[in-house]
């Protein structure tokens, strides 16, 4: 029975290798032209895809490896899938880099460039590129973590013979992510504890061998389990030199919308241990959430980028483990956000991490069309005709103190998503319920809200729609909502109804976006 279960993986491997064994640099096999498949967010051509993972920048391309299952569009056989841009927004897809094999699947982790050769893996004076995954073990209950090495800018990987690199005998433990820290000329890797409501952190000269240095947790969100961290200074917007760090923890449930989310603590890492900014309300730090909407798990950040680019870029899987195996797309599922640029902003609640699209997404507009409405008083209703289905949007909206109003985005003749803003309670809402096709799961169609206010009596928002998913960002980024949807129908009416309050002006100026799946 084993040597047969072995044989057929084997043979299932082999094929499923070579379907993917597509030329460096191929554009996809298939248009991309299916119902709701997304055209300026990443997608594989076909099955299943969960976390972003082993995100890296090196000799000009950004990798973008991810969970993926080469045999079905259901999770199983969890490896890792592949791809590379030269500019965070068009994506070639490589064949599988890290494959299943011996009743191992290959879970979430990292990936970083070894630049002083300290794991001796480099060849002909190059440093290699690492890539610190975990190992689920099919057979038995143990996750342990384990390395991996490319000698040729990812193409190609080869796993460590003496794996696995640290393993506690734990059924759970997983997603490790590595950085380099310089002061103390060692590896540190942050890895979730995920019953234990714990990230262990651990120190290492050359990646094989790992001592623990401390855990943090339980603390924040506990309801869930812990995945997917990750630990990285941030820059405090208009304070030069000024930074914190943020310790990103995912939750596999409890989040604010529902189901799976991203939280994050803020705090100082001395190459030790974490300690998170002193809060009145709790000993382990306030509550935060990274993103307000459903569809926003596992992100992590970008290794490597370069100094003299200096941004912190991550991204994350647009879904949500409560429905995401029954989204009904096909031949793939599930789609990552766009790439992301992360800052701090000191704003009247505290410092809080603030998310903006990279700024390399605008090579995708086309030409712009802006409206203009004044003096809108309770009970008025304006439209604005999109020009696509792939937009850019960018909202700027006086309002009273009193105003409570609604944005219906991709809004057709029997749907539309419905983004009402109440200023007074400080607050913004996306009611999908009537978005399209809401039935494949029951907790599916439901109705998501964030924090918003007024910054000199006004209200600036950033919209991305894409032919399933909308991403926005309030005010700058401070408050950032991403959420999926399944339309019918054609729906390409912005609708904005006055319920309460004034607008004194609302200007919008709108972009139809490329595919950048097109040539
Ligand atoms: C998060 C997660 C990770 C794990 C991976 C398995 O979505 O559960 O913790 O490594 O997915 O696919």
């Amino acid at each position: 029975m084993k040597l047969f279960h072995t044989v057929l993986t084997t043979v299932c491997l082999a094929s499923a290798i070579s379907l993917y064994n597509v030329p460096v640099g191929a554009q996809p096999t298939i248009p991309y032209t299916e119902p709701w498949r997304p055209q300026f967010h990443f997608t594989p051509e076909r099955n299943w895809m969960n976390d972003p993972n082993g995100m890296v920048f090196y000799e000009g391309e950004y990798h973008l490896f991810y969970q993926y299952n080469p045999f079905g569009d259901k999770w199983g056989h969890m490896s890792w899938g592949h791809a590379v841009s030269p500019d965070l927004v068009h994506w070639k897809h490589l064949p599988l880099a890290l494959a299943e094999e011996n009743g191992v699947m290959i879970f979430s982790g990292s990936a970083v460039v070894d630049w002083n050769n300290t794991s001796g893996f480099g060849r002909d004076g190059k440093p290699p590129m690492i890539a610190i995954y975990t190992g689920h073990y099919t057979g038995k209950p143990l996750q342990n973590q384990q390395i991996a090495y490319s000698n040729d800018r990812g193409r190609t990987w080869t796993k460590f013979a003496g794996n696995p690199v640290l393993d506690i005998g734990e059924k759970d433990f997983r997603d490790p992510k590595v950085f380099w820290r310089e002061p103390t000329k060692r590896w540190v890797m942050v890895v979730s504890w995920p019953v234990h409501r714990k990230v262990r952190f651990y120190s290492s000269p050359n990646l094989k061998n790992w001592t623990h240095l401390s855990d943090f947790g339980p603390g924040g969100s506990t309801s869930g389990i812990w995945e997917c961290p990750d630990l990285f200074p941030v820059k405090i917007e208009g304070r030069r030199n000024a930074e914190k760090w943020a310790l990103i923890v995912n939750v596999g449930s409890g989040a604010p919308a529902g189901g799976s989310g991203c939280q994050y603590f803020l705090g100082d890492f001395d190459g030790k241990q974490f300690t998170p900014v002193k809060s009145s309300k709790s000993p382990t730090g306030e509550t935060l959430w990274a993103d307000w909407g459903r569809d926003f798990y596992a992100a992590v950040s970008w290794s490597d980028i370069p100094k003299q680019d200096g941004r912190r870029l991550w991204l994350g899987w647009m879904s949500n483990w409560e429905y995401a195996q029954d989204v009904p797309t096909s031949p793939w599922r599930s789609a990552m956000t766009v790439a992301r640029e992360l800052t701090l902003r000191q704003t009247p609640g505290g410092l809080r991490l603030v998310q903006q699209p990279v700024k390399e997404l605008r090579s995708l507009r086309g030409p712009v069309t802006r409206s203009s409405f004044k003096s809108l008083t309770q009970g008025a209703s304006e439209t604005v005709s999109a020009s696509g289905d792939l937009l850019d949007i960018n909202a700027d909206i006086k309002a009273s103190r009193d105003a409570v109003f609604t944005l219906k985005l991709r809004s057709g003749a029997t749907e539309s998503n419905d983004l009402r803003f109440d200023i007074q309670s400080r607050q913004m809402r996306l009611d999908r319920k009537n978005s399209g096709k809401v039935d494949f799961h029951p907790k599916f169609p439901g109705s998501y809200s964030a924090p918003v206010r007024l910054v000199d009596g006004r209200l600036k928002l950033r919209i991305l729609a894409d032919n399933s998913s909308l991403e926005i960002f309030a005010n700058d980024g401070e408050a950032a909502l991403t959420s999926l949807f399944i339309p019918n129908s054609a729906s390409r009416l912005i609708e904005l109804h006055v319920e309460r309050g004034s607008i004194a002006r609302a200007d919008f100026e709108m972009w139809p976006l490329k595919s950048i799946w097109k040539q």
